[in-house]
């Protein structure tokens, strides 16, 4: 069987091949979140379809490509959307693209995702810095053999969002304006929202929002040393009691709805 690192390796030598220039940075967008790709002036654009070992998103809100391009002079990958595990795939698929990513060049990555609050202090249309994660999936995308090319068997996690970046995007936020919350972002397997008992269970646990991505990214891109920020938009409030129904419709217009913030942030940011 193939290795992991193999594979990634040759993602690599597809991607620099097709752009000469490497990535500093690698954002990937969420629901919803698309629009941010408009701020980049595009170098090439890749569709996932076209990169070898790399599953195809099938979450119609997602475009399903690698934009790679320049933001404010920094070159910067943009993956215009993601796998889930509850597509289907491994944990190790959700994971492929962004570790190629980190091993082509870029040493900083920016996670951005819809998700729901738990927390009251949290509104439709807010933006959350996530401080840290709780994976509730039941997997981690570090399951399996471990090469140790990538990183090491057991990683540390104190500090899995680095905290002086999460310092200069609150500086940021502020600079523009922009209400920025922290808090602790939990995610789940999916397909399904939570139910209220679920979100129950999250509140108690300690987390503020709620989502179904994310936390296996943050986990490999810390194994392999990268720096690791994510940001939330907070698109409904969690399932609870008598509350509204969620569908993901809501979500993706909501989330396209809080975007413009969250751009303008990522913008300055970067
Ligand atoms: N739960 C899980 N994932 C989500 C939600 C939610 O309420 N909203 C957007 N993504």
């Amino acid at each position: 069987m193939m290795l992991e690192y193999d594979k990634i390796r040759q993602i690599c030598a597809f991607l620099s091949d097709k752009c000469e220039v490497e990535p500093q940075v690698a954002v990937v967008l969420g629901s919803g979140l698309d629009k941010f790709s408009e701020a980049v002036e595009p170098i090439k654009e890749i569709p996932y379809s076209d990169i070898p070992y790399i599953p195809v998103s099938t979450v119609q809100s997602h475009a399903g490509s690698l934009l790679v391009g320049r933001l404010n002079g920094k070159v910067i990958a943009v993956m215009r959307g993601r796998v889930h595990l509850y597509e289907g795939n491994a944990p190790a698929d959700v994971v492929r693209l962004l570790r190629s990513l980190i091993i082509w060049g870029a040493s900083h990555v920016i996670l951005t995702n819809a998700a729901g609050g738990i927390a009251p202090r949290l509104e439709p249309g807010d933006l959350m810095l996530i401080e840290d994660q709780i994976n509730n999936q039941g997997v981690s995308s570090l399951t399996g053999f471990n090469d140790e090319r990538m990183g090491t068997r057991f990683p540390d996690m104190t500090t899995l969002y680095d905290e002086d970046c999460n310092t200069d995007i609150m500086f940021c936020a502020k600079s523009l304006g922009i209400k920025l919350h922290r808090g602790v972002y939990a995610g789940m397997h999916g397909p399904a929202f939570e139910t209220p008992a679920e979100v129950n269970m999250l509140r108690i646990m300690g987390a503020d929002v709620v989502g179904m991505s994310t936390v296996l990214e943050a986990e490999a891109a810390h194994h392999m040393g990268a720096k690791v920020s994510g940001i939330t938009l907070v698109s409904n409030p969690a399932a609870k009691k008598g509350g509204e129904k969620i569908t993901h419709d809501s979500v993706a217009k909501a989330s396209a709805k809080g975007s413009m913030a969250l751009i303008k942030l990522l913008s300055a940011y970067i």
